[in-house]
């Protein structure tokens, strides 16, 4: 039987002749395949000498759960190459303007299930997190107290933002970075509209000694996830509704703390209780409430807990 080559070496010049040897795995008798019920066994020996034990302990996991699924559903032939074009077109819907990888997740509700799970492993205190989602990009414009993140003075009716950032006991957490994100009064994020202004809609506060920070914008909508790919096509199938009720999107970070990523949600959205992406929690439910001058505006009161600072990599540049 010939040895596997790991890599591809089409660009490979005859002086990494050396370099390849040491890519090349040794063949390792796993065995071979019975019948059905044999098939699992067989491909957990094959990737038995994983040596990054975090990588053996999620593949040996994916592979029993993949293989369960496989013998529950019994695909017929048609459907699992169905399914294999769907995830082949989920890839290439995904690009430099767009991650469908990202929305597939959301809509399954894995990428929630994830940052939750991730709360209760640290603790189970703290503000909920929520999904990032697709539109987050790094690096958007540094703002002053009360400066006005709708660039465009495209309309929408104005609502004023005040936070609070504290710890679990309450104290104020000064110096901690606001990102704050949002979808257009048309249920759009800039970086999905060519009419909007470059980072419209966005931009990064710093808490005060009290921990507060405030803001101006306009009320955000509700709007559609992208429908006109596979995920589309999904969501179509399985007649469900598209929206995401409106918010506005956090990311809080401070060395020492960990990174909260979550959305606050304006809890009178018809879709409050249908988001397609499940990212509303109770306490996320906000209150968009008119102040006595006929301002609307939300407070709300962030807490991080102690921990590490991770920035994530955004979904799209
Ligand atoms: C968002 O909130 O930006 C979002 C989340 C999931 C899918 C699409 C958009
Ligand atoms: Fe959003």
């Amino acid at each position: 039987m010939r040895d596997i080559v790991l890599v591809s070496f089409g660009q490979c010049k005859p002086t990494c002749m050396a370099d390849r040897a040491s890519l090349v795995s040794k063949p390792f008798p796993h065995g071979v395949v019975n019948d059905a019920a044999s098939v699992t066994e067989v491909v957990h020996r094959a990737m038995s000498r994983t040596a990054d034990p975090r990588l053996r302990e999620i593949m040996a996991s994916l592979v029993n759960h993949l293989h369960a699924f496989v013998r529950e559903v019994r695909p017929t032939p048609e459907e699992f190459e169905r399914g294999l074009d769907f995830l082949l077109r989920v890839g290439q819907a995904s690009g430099p303007e767009k991650n469908e990888m990202v929305l597939l997740s959301d809509l399954l509700g894995v990428s929630t299930l994830v940052v939750m799970l991730e709360k209760e492993r640290s603790g189970g205190i703290g503000t909920d997190p929520a999904l990032l989602g697709p539109f987050w990009r790094d690096r958007s414009p540094v703002c002053a107290h009360g400066d006005d993140i709708a660039r465009d003075g495209g309309g929408g009716e104005p609502l004023a933002v005040a936070g609070r950032v504290v710890d679990p006991l309450g104290k104020p957490i000064a110096g901690a970075t606001v990102d704050v994100w949002q979808a257009s009064p048309v249920g759009l994020y800039e970086n999905q509209d060519p009419e909007q202004p470059d980072h419209n809609l966005r931009g990064r506060f710093e808490t005060d000694a009290d921990g507060r920070f405030h803001l101006r914008t306009v009320r955000p909508k509700g709007y559609p996830v992208p429908t006109d790919g596979p995920c589309g096509e999904l969501l179509r199938a399985q007649d469900r509704y598209p929206y995401r009720p409106a918010h506005l999107h956090f990311m809080l970070s401070r060395e020492g703390y960990q990174t909260l990523v979550t959305q606050v949600f304006d809890n009178t959205d018809a879709a409050i209780e249908s988001d397609v992406v499940f990212g509303v929690t109770p306490p996320l439910s906000g209150e968009y409430r008119r102040g006595t001058d006929g301002t609307l505006r939300l407070d709300y009161e962030f807490v991080m807990q102690p921990g590490t600072r991770r920035i994530p990599r955004a979904p799209i540049p």
